[in-house]
C-alpha cells in the first residue's frame, strides 16, 4: 500500500474543515489543513457568524440607549454619542481571539496548518504553495462565497458598493443604505446600520422577505422590521449600479418587468446569497464535477464519487450554515476514522440575528401540509411573563406536529431569545417527541421559553395564559 504524508488533509479550515481536521486528530489519525486565509476560521470566524454578531450586539445597546428604551427601564443616559471605531474594535479583538483559539486547538490536537491555496493533482495529491502533499483521504470543505450580480460591481474597499465583508468595515453610517436582497444578510447587517441612524431599503426580488422560512413567520418579520423604519421594493430587481460621486446610483425595475426607476444611495450592499467555492480547485483533474448549483455532490456519509475523497459543508447541498458545517466535519472524520458518522439534515436549526430574533427548525408549516394532515398550535410573545416584563412583546411560538401521530414537525419562533429557544425544539425533534411531551415538559419560570410549551399545549388543547 502507497505511504502518504497524512491520513487526513482537510482542504478549508471553516467550521466544517477546522472541526473535521480537531476530530479527526482526536480519533488518531495523522490530520493536515490546507487554509489559505491568514487567519483560521474561515467565512464564519473571520468575515461571517462571529463579526457580524460583534457588531448586531454592539449596535442594539447603542439603539436600546438611543431610542429611549433604556431610559423606560429608569437608566437615563443624559450625553450619549457613537464611537463607531471602538465598535469596529471590538468587532475586529472578538475575531482576532476566536480565530487565534482555532490556532490554539490545532496546536493542541497536532493538526498541521498548511499555509496556502490547496489544488488537486491527483485524487491522493495536492499541491499547495508549490508543495505536493499526499494524502489517504482528502475532505473538501472550501466554502462559499458571495454571489456576484451582473451589472453591479461590488468593491469593498471603496466602500460604496459592498458585500457583507465591505458592510462589516464602514468607517462611517450611510445617510441610505440599499440593500439588495431581503435575506438573512440584508435584514442582519441592514438591522446594524439601520440602529446606528441609517435609513435602509431593502430591494427584493420575490413577493416577501426571508424566502425558505415559513410563510406567517416571513409576514410577521416583515410587518415587524417595518414598524422599526425599514422600507421594502418587494417583486423589484436592480438592473445595475454605478458610483457617482459619493453615491450610488440605482437602476432597479418590477421582477416581471416593466418601467425603470433609479434609486439614489450613499451604500449599497449586495446580499442575493452565497455559492460554492471550488474554482481552482483542480476538481477535473480528479474526475469529479459539480451539479448545476455548483456543489459537489455526496452520499449520506460525505464521501464523493471518487474514492478516497470527502466533501463537507456549504460546498455540498443544504443549508449554508456554520453548525451544519461542524456537525459534517464531525461526521466526515468519524467515517473516515470508520465510525458511523450521521447528520440528521431533516433538523438543522436556522436563525436570524435581528431583534426579535428569527427561528425555525423542521419543516414549514406549507411543506408539512402538502405531506399530510397537521395540527398546529401558536401562543403570542404578548402573553409570555418574561417577554412581557421585558418590554418585548413582538413574535409568537407555533408548534407543527402530524395530526395522526402528534409527532412534531416544525417549529417557528419569532421572539427576542428565537435563537436560544429553539434548542429545545430541534432537541425534541431528534428525539422524535410529540407536541404533548413538549407540552407536559416542566419549563422554568419565568422564561421566554414557557412560550414554547404553550404553543405545544395548543396543538391539542388549550393553553393556559391565552
Ligand atoms: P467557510 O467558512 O467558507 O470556510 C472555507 C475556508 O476554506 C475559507 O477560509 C477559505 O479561505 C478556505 N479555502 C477555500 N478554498 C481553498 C483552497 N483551495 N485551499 C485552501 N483553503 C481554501 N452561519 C450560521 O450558522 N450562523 C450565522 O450567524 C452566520 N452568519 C453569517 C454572516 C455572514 C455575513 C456570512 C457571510 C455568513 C454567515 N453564516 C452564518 C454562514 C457561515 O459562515 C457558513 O455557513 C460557514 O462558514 C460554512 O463553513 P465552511 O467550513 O463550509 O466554509
Ligand atoms: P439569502 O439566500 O438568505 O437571501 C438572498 C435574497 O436575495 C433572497 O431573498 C433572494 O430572493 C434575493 N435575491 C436574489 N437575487 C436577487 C436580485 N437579483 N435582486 C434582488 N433580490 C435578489 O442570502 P444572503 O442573505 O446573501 O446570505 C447567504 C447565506 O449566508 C444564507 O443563505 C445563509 O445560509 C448564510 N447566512 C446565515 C446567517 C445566519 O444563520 N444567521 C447570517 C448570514 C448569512
Amino acid at each position: 500500500m502507497a505511504d502518504f504524508d497524512y491520513d487526513v488533509l482537510v482542504i478549508g479550515a471553516g467550521p466544517g474543515g477546522y472541526v473535521a481536521a480537531i476530530r479527526a486528530a482526536q480519533l488518531g489519525l495523522k490530520t493536515a489543513c490546507a487554509e489559505s486565509r491568514e487567519t483560521l476560521g474561515g467565512t464564519c470566524l473571520n468575515v461571517g457568524c462571529i463579526p457580524s454578531k460583534a457588531m448586531l450586539h454592539a449596535s442594539e445597546l447603542y439603539d436600546e440607549a438611543a431610542n429611549g428604551a433604556l431610559a423606560k427601564l429608569g437608566v437615563k443616559i443624559d450625553a450619549m454619542s457613537l464611537d463607531l471605531d471602538t465598535m469596529q474594535g471590538q468587532r475586529i479583538d472578538a475575531v482576532k481571539g476566536l480565530t487565534g483559539g482555532i490556532e490554539f486547538l490545532f496546536k493542541k490536537n497536532k493538526v498541521t496548518w498548511l499555509k496556502g491555496l490547496a489544488s488537486f493533482t491527483g485524487a491522493n495529491t495536492v499541491e499547495i504553495a508549490g508543495e505536493k502533499v499526499t494524502a489517504k483521504n482528502i475532505v473538501i470543505a472550501t466554502g462559499s462565497s458571495v454571489t456576484p450580480l451582473p451589472g453591479v460591481t461590488v468593491d469593498n474597499a471603496g466602500g460604496r458598493i459592498v458585500d457583507s465583508t465591505g458592510a462589516l468595515e464602514l468607517a462611517k453610517v450611510p445617510g441610505h443604505l440599499v440593500v439588495v436582497g431581503g435575506g438573512v444578510i440584508g435584514l442582519e447587517l441592514g438591522s446594524v446600520w439601520k440602529r446606528l441612524g441609517a435609513k435602509v431599503t431593502v430591494v427584493e426580488f420575490l413577493d416577501q422577505i426571508l424566502p425558505g422560512m415559513d410563510g406567517e413567520v416571513r409576514k410577521e418579520a416583515n410587518k415587524i422590521f417595518k414598524k422599526q423604519g425599514f422600507e421594502y421594493r418587494l417583486g423589484t430587481k436592480v438592473t445595475s449600479a454605478q458610483v457617482v460621486g459619493d453615491g450610488v446610483k440605482l437602476t432597479v425595475e418590477p421582477a416581471a418587468g416593466g418601467a425603470v426607476e433609479t434609486i439614489e444611495a450613499d451604500v449599497v450592499l449586495v446580499s442575493i446569497g452565497r455559492r460554492p467555492n471550488t474554482e481552482g480547485l483542480g476538481l477535473d483533474r480528479i474526475g469529479l464535477d459539480v451539479n448545476q448549483r455548483g456543489q459537489i455532490e455526496i452520499g449520506h456519509d460525505f464521501a464523493t464519487k471518487v474514492p478516497g475523497v470527502w466533501a463537507i459543508g456549504d460546498v455540498v447541498p443544504g443549508p449554508m450554515l456554520a453548525h451544519k458545517a461542524e456537525d459534517e466535519g464531525i461526521a466526515v472524520a468519524e467515517n473516515i476514522a470508520g465510525l458511523t458518522g450521521i447528520v440528521n439534515h431533516d433538523v438543522i436549526p436556522s436563525v436570524v440575528y435581528t431583534k426579535p430574533e428569527i427561528a425555525g427548525v423542521g419543516l414549514t408549516e406549507e411543506a408539512a401540509k402538502a405531506r399530510g394532515e397537521i395540527k398546529v398550535g401558536k401562543f403570542p410573545m404578548l402573553a409570555n411573563s418574561r417577554a412581557k416584563t421585558n418590554h418585548e412583546p413582538d413574535g409568537f411560538v407555533k408548534v407543527i406536529a402530524d395530526a395522526e401521530s402528534d409527532k412534531v414537525l416544525g417549529v417557528w419562533i419569532i421572539a427576542t431569545v428565537a435563537g436560544t429557544m429553539i434548542a429545545q425544539a430541534a432537541q425534541a425533534m431528534e428525539f422524535g417527541a410529540s407536541s404533548e411531551d413538549i407540552a407536559y415538559t416542566c419549563h422554568a419560570h419565568p422564561t421566554h421559553s414557557e412560550a414554547i410549551k404553550e404553543a405545544a399545549m395548543a396543538v391539542t388543547g388549550k393553553p393556559i395564559h391565552m
